[in-house]
């Protein structure tokens, strides 16, 4: 466990948004959902659902989904009222410049999403090769629509700790160079080069953190036992770069805001031969954040990376909305009830959290 100064009792922020989630479909929703609307206003929506979302009209189905969902849950309403799951599109090989042109006056696409085929869940229908999507960065920088990476390469002979390195020097340099004014989140960074790399690029460039690699690093994914419920992609790294991540995490630089990529997977999905990627965080978001940030004594600097940054990238207001957290230990639940007699096991099930939600 992250040690906690403990010089803080309650802490009130602008209510967070999460830039980067996973809600899935249909009969998921119903956890999902009352999940991420406990703590959150804004979510930016993944696409990879089966078959992805590709296009407006089924970016517009998709949130209807998941706000019929909502009206459903037992949700405060005032967190029912101030909700707002915003869309994003897959990009796939077939995405055309019209396509980005439609998204973009739709209102309702926030931004689209690149997986490299094959890089993760969901990901084969993604993009194979990267110089063939021109003329779709081309309208995306004329309309102003932000391309959210999932930035790893997926050559079988790449190891998998350099994935997200390899990116950055292969690919990301050389759209940033060919599109000077793309707006552009490289998504769940997780090493001391993507954190330097974001550090040395314009305004336009930014990147999500996500609780678990702020507080976890390989170590705790293999040592003593596969851990399965540590394992998400790209995967966690040395814990000299976890170092790092919270660094700039809890530095104030509007460059890195919250995004949980909380994936949520079956219990039984995540602890079998051949497991599934992704940590389930969303009802326990705010209280990981908090812990990671104090443990570094920078609770100061929580609201810039959970309500304040993620905006400002965006070009949105911040909420008017606000969440308090308080320093009373919280214990994660061990499982929560999911789809089909199923379960869902969270980040740290079981453990105890020094911060939780005032309710
Ligand atoms: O661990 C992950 N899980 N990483 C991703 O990029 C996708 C996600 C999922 O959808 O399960
Ligand atoms: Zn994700």
């Amino acid at each position: 466990m992250i040690p906690v100064t403990n010089s803080i009792k309650e802490l009130t922020l602008l209510q967070p948004d999460d830039w980067h989630i996973h809600l899935r479909d249909d009969q998921a929703l119903a956890t999902t959902v009352p999940h991420a609307a406990s703590s959150f206003n804004r979510v930016i929506c993944m696409p990879n659902l089966v078959p992805p979302v590709k296009n407006v009209n089924d970016a517009s189905a998709y949130r209807e989904r998941i706000l019929q969902q909502l009206q459903s849950s037992a949700v405060d309403s005032d967190r029912k009222a101030a909700f707002d799951p915003r869309m994003t599109l897959y990009l796939t090989d077939n995405t055309t410049a019209k396509d980005i042109e439609i998204a973009a006056q739709s209102g309702i696409v926030q931004a689209v999403k690149l997986y490299p085929a094959g890089a993760t869940t969901n990901s084969a229908d993604g993009v194979t090769d990267i110089n063939a999507c021109v003329a779709v960065f081309e309208a995306m920088e004329k309309y102003n629509l932000p391309l959210l990476l999932h930035g790893e390469v997926t050559h079988d002979h790449i190891d998998i700790f350099d994935r997200e390195k390899r990116f950055l020097e292969d690919i990301l340099g050389q759209i940033i160079a060919k599109f000077p004014a793309l707006k552009i989140v490289m998504e769940h960074i997780t090493t001391s080069d993507a954190a330097d790399f974001i550090l040395a690029q314009g305004n336009q460039v930014a990147a999500t953190i996500t609780p678990q690699h702020l507080m976890f690093n390989r170590n705790h994914l293999l040592l003593g036992g596969i851990k399965p419920h540590f394992y998400c992609l790209p995967i966690l790294k040395r814990e000299s770069h976890q170092k790092v991540l919270l660094d700039v995490a809890t530095s104030g630089s509007p460059k890195f805001f919250l995004g949980t990529d909380s994936a949520p997977h079956a219990t039984d999905q995540k602890e079998a031969a051949c497991g599934c990627a992704g940590c389930y965080s969303s009802s326990i978001a705010l209280p990981l954040y908090a812990t990671a940030f104090d443990s570094v004594g920078k609770l100061d600097k929580l609201e810039g990376f959970t309500s304040r940054f993620g905006p400002q990238f965006y070009g949105l207001p911040v909420n008017e909305t606000t969440v308090t957290l308080v320093n009373q230990p919280m214990q994660v639940p061990t499982n929560y009830p999911y789809f089909d007699g199923s379960t869902l096991t969270p980040l740290m099930a079981g453990e105890t959290l020094p911060w939780s939600l005032k309710l």
